[in-house]
């Protein structure tokens, strides 16, 4: 579903991906300046990448070395194609080294912060607050020695003296960044593309969640064709709103499969019931609680239990397949993170954590997926959401991972395990919500601690169990904050827990960001 020619009435920018872990937010910012984006690998043949009629190509960074054995494969051509290129980081890198500039290693990696000193505010680093060095994100190894001839440098860096270069010859257009602009760390970042799309490359922003809401319908109509189509339901935004994509797309032959696999939230499969309902989805939801809690065991590896949890969801789709006919496709919300953090591409975004969803799909897995939101990040889905008028309690929604409370209950799952942090989760929930706080943090949560500790209740000696809370601030889950939450909230939270939910007697607050933590606990 990536690679989708647009329809001809968008300007395209090429994105020629180097593999690092930001090139999707390249396209993201490229989106948000209301352009459309095409992805494409950094091999893609100059036929491949004229036949889209690109306004401008950005290379992105990536893990390689120019010189190094394991460089990608690019066609170096695009430089000579006439449109306005921006090399990113490693883009910047293959720039240089293909036009005659010297690339060597930087006597000190930058990694993080750095202030950037802007030499020349004309058309890409236009419209700036420049007489102060603002903040960049570096991550890089290798650095511009020596500019290629026709080069002019921009910017610069104290461990960077050419943190920004370009071609003098107008006629080129060849513009390069050795820091990230589509970071949210780099100040003026987001202007800076946009200069490069809107004024440089021309493009017209006419892009938008409508616009590429008639496209992915389009796409999935064109996909499956005559086919029918099940959807993995999770009771989350992702899947609903791929799932009204796609009912849109070919209604009735699609049917919505719900499964509850026991580690559910509180309440979680009635509240569905009532959207699936209202949608006029053809649904089904299988109740498999105790097959799951059967196959999970005494297993207390969280990725043993994504890995066990993945193969039963898959196992039981294949059999509802079955019941239904022939079916061939497979709907899933998955979502651009869960791609970045489950493969490891080319290097860089070593694989973290295999969301079931994504990484753990069996090699036997006889449905093909389509997965429409798998370029989109958190906030845009839900704007698609909104578009498709799906109700504003779905759509704001906290994420919830395919594992449920499994990978929320540290060590063996058991029901009476389940009912505690069930119980504690919906404590926590309800209070956010009662106070205003649940729109305000990204992700809520309690987990279950595998210890018990002591405490003293009504002049008893306790020895029970703790429960954590999460809350996290964040802008797509890929990095995040603890939500500073008021410490009176937290105390009132943690007294209704201690008093209303049997079994627990201590709760804690996870204080941890993303990095070097993750967001949940297994
Ligand atoms: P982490 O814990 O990796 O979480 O910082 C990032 C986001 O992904 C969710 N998550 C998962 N989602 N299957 C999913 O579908 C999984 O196995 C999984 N693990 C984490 C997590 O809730 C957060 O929103």
């Amino acid at each position: 579903m990536i690679e989708r020619p647009m329809a001809s009435c968008h300007d395209t920018i090429v994105i020629l991906d180097f593999g690092s872990q930001y090139t999707q937010l390249i396209a993201r910012r490229v989106r948000e300046s209301r352009v459309h984006s095409l992805l494409l690998p950094a091999s893609a043949s100059l036929e491949t990448i004229r036949s889209n009629q690109p306004k401008g190509i950005i290379l992105s960074g990536g893990p390689a070395s120019v010189t190094g054995a394991r460089r990608p494969k690019w066609s170096k051509d695009v430089l000579n194609e006439g449109v306005p290129v921006l090399g990113i980081c490693y883009g910047m890198q293959v720039v240089a080294h293909a036009l005659g500039g010297r690339v060597g290693r930087a006597t000190q990696r930058e990694f993080g912060r750095a202030q950037l000193l802007v030499q020349d505010g004309s058309d890409l680093l236009k419209g700036l607050d420049t007489h102060d060095p603002f903040s960049v994100w570096m991550s890089h190894g290798d650095r511009i020695e020596t500019l290629p001839p026709g080069f002019t440098s921009i910017a610069r860096t104290a461990n960077s003296p050419i943190a920004a270069m370009k071609s003098v010859n107008r006629r080129h257009r060849l513009y390069c960044l050795q820091f990230h602009p589509e970071v949210a760390h780099t100040t003026h970042g987001a202007q800076i593309l946009q200069n490069f799309v809107h004024q440089i490359c021309g493009a017209r922003p006419t892009w938008t969640m409508g616009s590429f809401l008639k496209d992915s319908i389009e796409d999935v109509r064109q996909t499956v064709k005559g086919e029918n189509v099940l959807c993995a339901l999770s009771g989350g935004v992702d899947s609903m709103v791929a799932a009204a994509i796609t009912h849109q797309a070919i209604g009735k032959r699609l049917t919505c499969v719900f499964i509850d696999n026991g580690v559910m939230r509180k309440n979680e499969v009635t509240q569905l019931k009532k959207v699936f309902r209202s949608r006029h989805f053809n649904y089904r939801i299988v109740r498999a609680a105790d097959q799951f809690l059967a196959a999970l065991g005494r297993t207390s590896d969280p990725e043993k239990k994504r890995k066990i949890i993945g193969r039963q969801f898959i196992k039981i789709f294949e059999s509802q397949a079955r019941t239904i006919g022939t079916v061939r496709y497979l709907v899933q919300g998955t979502l651009y993170p869960d791609v970045i953090e489950s493969i490891s591409h080319q290097g860089p975004s070593a694989t973290i954590k295999t969301h079931h969803n994504v990484g753990g799909l069996p090699a036997r897995m006889k449905l093909k997926l389509i997965e429409p939101l798998r370029e989109l990040f958190k906030d845009e889905v839900r704007a698609l959401g909104k578009e498709l008028g799906l109700p504003d309690e779905m759509i704001q929604r906290h994420p919830f991972p395919g594992p449920g409370l499994a990978i929320r209950i540290l060590g063996a799952v058991t029901p009476d395990r389940l009912t505690m942090l069930r119980e504690a989760d919906a404590i926590f929930i309800d209070e956010l919500n009662a106070h205003g706080l649940y729109g305000e943090v990204w992700q809520a949560f309690a987990v279950l601690l595998p210890i018990r500790t002591v405490g003293v209740m009504g002049d008893q000696r306790t020895y029970e169990h703790v429960v954590g809370l999460r809350a996290v601030t964040s802008v797509d889950g890929m990095t995040a904050d603890w939500a500073q939450l008021p410490p009176s909230f937290l105390a009132h939270v943690s007294n209704r827990i201690i008093n209303e939910v049997h079994g627990v007697n201590r709760v804690v607050y996870d204080v941890s960001s993303k990095p070097p933590s993750t967001i949940e606990w297994e």
